[in-house]
């Protein structure tokens, strides 16, 4: 949400923040624009709407801040769009967060005779720089920091230094290492072409970066001086490349061909001693978000099923009001893709301030989740571009599985059934299929609503599959427990309404019969699972996996959502008002 680059070199800083804020446009997308630093003078470019050259050439320096915005407070305006200045032009501010006291600050910066262009609640972060300007510019910013309230993550350039300035509280930033050159960045992509050696900055720490010399990090607080380390990350330039795909989504999908068996490379040991930990937990809660919280919430029914343990899924926003069940023999495993989700972080924040226990599952090495848990499984799925979530959802999956079999003191067989289904998918993610699924798209691409049933496993499946159709096709999609449907839905149901029929080749009456419910008040029943059943008017056939068929039915929606997509000409990447990781609250 906002993605932020920064660079102090000894390169022209314009073409290097251009690119680098392409790379992270899947953090935001409405506007955009740069600063940069040179002769002691700060030059500005933005601009409305996705990235583009408009301007950005002209800009001199070796020094410079950009940023892509994914709006909070004020419309989506040139106004609104980042950097932002002081009144004097002191300095200029990119900012990713929200700043929950900014009326109080504004109304106070206002009759100290401030003058505001943009209706952002960032602006008044260049403001309260001004306002200590006298004491330094780091000092300034430290003493900015101080009073925001919320989660930030800031990078200052000022006339009055030769460097960034960045400041977190909050929201991700880190630090990329080059040959005598520096990078700042909300998310690793944004200079992974250019450096895998990273710093990281944590909550209430900030970073000097002065020209030709090593990055200072500091306490906003204390102003103490820490250390760090630099860490290399494995993730190689190529992964984040589309290479022959449209999309990153399409590429994404079909990595799931080999990133469930990446997920299942964990040591066992871990695995074990976690799966202990959830026996003896008196209380286990899974948590996530969106597409992450519905893989928490199928994570409820595998550990039932599998290893008969009953642990309770909360989406992370509402965590906190669960507080009062938390304590120091509650476990808690928060799942995020990006391990940078606001609430997920302020759920796991509420859990350790009790005692509980973190276990995390993130394809974020180093992210804010990795680094607060008690222990991370890693995914291992490498990094997820389109905005709409794929090949992490099954690989997420795949760990629960792993979790609840060792549980169940049944390992081996858990990963013997994990590989054999991928093999399954290997085979299933053919031209021929996905020739098939465009068919079904094309038919369905005009539509207005689709619904999806599921019963069990399937349930929160059909819950995730209405997520995918939503966010890529802007179709209205919504998913329900197939017993559900004649509770209320029903009243839906026209004549060729299309509903998905999620099932899994056995123990499928019941769902059988809500899709005999559909079809009787004249619905279009799609069917999707190993069997062909009567009911079906149309028919995805997915692989025979019994308690694994959420991994492989997720697939052919996530492959239809995508359809759906490219014949409405939606923006499959980077769809209307979303953005990748959602760092505010
Ligand atoms: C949907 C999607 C979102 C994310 C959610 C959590 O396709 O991607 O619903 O799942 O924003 O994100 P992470 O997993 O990064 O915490």
């Amino acid at each position: 949400m906002c993605g932020i680059i920064g660079y102090v070199g000894h390169r022209e800083a314009a073409p290097i923040l251009f690119a680098s804020l392409q790379k992270l446009e899947y953090r935001g997308y409405d506007s955009y624009g740069f600063a940069t630093l040179h002769q002691r003078k700060i030059w500005i470019r933005k601009n409305k709407g996705k990235i583009s050259e408009a301007g950005f050439e002209k800009l001199p320096g070796t020094i410079g801040i950009g940023h892509t915005r994914w709006a909070t407070h004020g419309n989506v305006e040139k106004t609104n769009a980042h950097p932002h200045v002081d009144c004097e032009k002191h300095v200029a501010i990119v900012h990713n967060g929200i700043i929950e006291n900014f009326e109080i600050l504004k109304k106070r910066l206002k009759k100290d005779g401030h003058k505001f262009r943009s209706q952002t609640d960032s602006e008044i972060i260049a403001h309260l720089i001004e306002n200590n300007i006298g004491a330094g510019v780091e000092e300034a910013v430290r003493r900015a920091m101080l009073v925001l309230g919320g989660r930030s993550a800031v990078v200052v350039i000022s006339r009055d230094f030769d460097g960034i300035i960045a400041a977190r509280t909050g929201s991700p930033l880190i630090v990329g290492v080059g040959e005598n050159e520096y990078y700042i960045a909300s998310d690793i992509p944004a200079f992974l072409n250019r450096t895998n050696k990273v710093m990281y900055l944590d909550d209430g720490q900030m970073v000097i970066i002065e020209k030709n010399k090593a990055p200072v990090f500091k306490d906003i607080k204390s102003n103490d001086i820490i250390k760090k380390r630099i860490i290399t990350i494995d993730w190689d330039a190529e992964q984040i490349e589309k290479g022959k795909y449209k999309h990153y989504m399409i590429k994404e999908i079909m990595e799931q061909k080999e990133t469930i068996i990446r997920a299942l490379n964990q040591d066992s040991r871990a695995i074990k001693k976690v799966a202990n930990e959830i026996d003896k937990a008196f209380g286990v809660f899974l948590t996530g978000c969106g597409t992450a919280g519905k893989v928490c919430l199928t994570g409820e029914y595998i550990f039932s099923n599998i290893a008969n343990k009953h642990v309770n899924y909360v989406t992370s926003s509402e965590f906190p009001n669960y507080k009062n069940f938390l304590t120091k023999k509650t476990l808690l495993i928060a799942v995020s893709q990006s391990g940078e989700t606001a609430d997920v972080l302020e759920a796991v924040k509420v859990a350790k301030e009790k005692g509980v226990k973190v276990i995390s599952i993130t394809n974020v090495k180093g992210s804010t989740l990795d680094r607060m848990s008690d222990y991370t499984f890693l995914i291992n799925a490498g990094p997820e571009k389109a905005v709409a979530s794929t090949k992490a959802t099954t690989a997420q999956l795949a760990i629960l599985y792993l979790l609840a079999y060792s549980l169940a003191k049944n390992i081996d067989h858990g990963k013997r059934l994990l590989l054999e289904t991928a093999s399954k998918i290997n085979d299933m993610l053919n031209p021929r299929y996905e020739e098939h699924i465009k068919k079904i798209a094309k038919r369905l691409h005009r539509k207005k609503d689709i619904f999806i049933i599921g019963r069990g496993f399937n349930y929160p499946m059909a819950l995730e599959s209405a997520i995918k159709i939503q966010e890529v096709s802007y179709i209205h999609a919504q998913g329900f427990a197939g017993g559900e449907l004649k509770h209320g839905p029903i009243a839906l149901i026209e004549k060729n309404t299309p509903c998905i029929v999620l099932t899994k080749g056995e123990d499928d009456h019941d769902i059988i019969s809500n899709a005999m419910e559909v079809k009787a008040r004249g619905g279009l029943v799609i069917g999707v699972g190993p069997k062909r059943y009567g009911v079906f008017d149309l028919w995805i056939k997915t692989p025979s996996v019994g308690v694994l068929s959420p991994i492989v039915n997720i697939i052919p929606i996530q492959l239809l959502a995508y359809h759906l997509g490219l014949f409405r000409g939606c923006e499959i990447d980077t769809p209307r008002n979303l953005a990748k990781s959602v760092t505010v609250k």
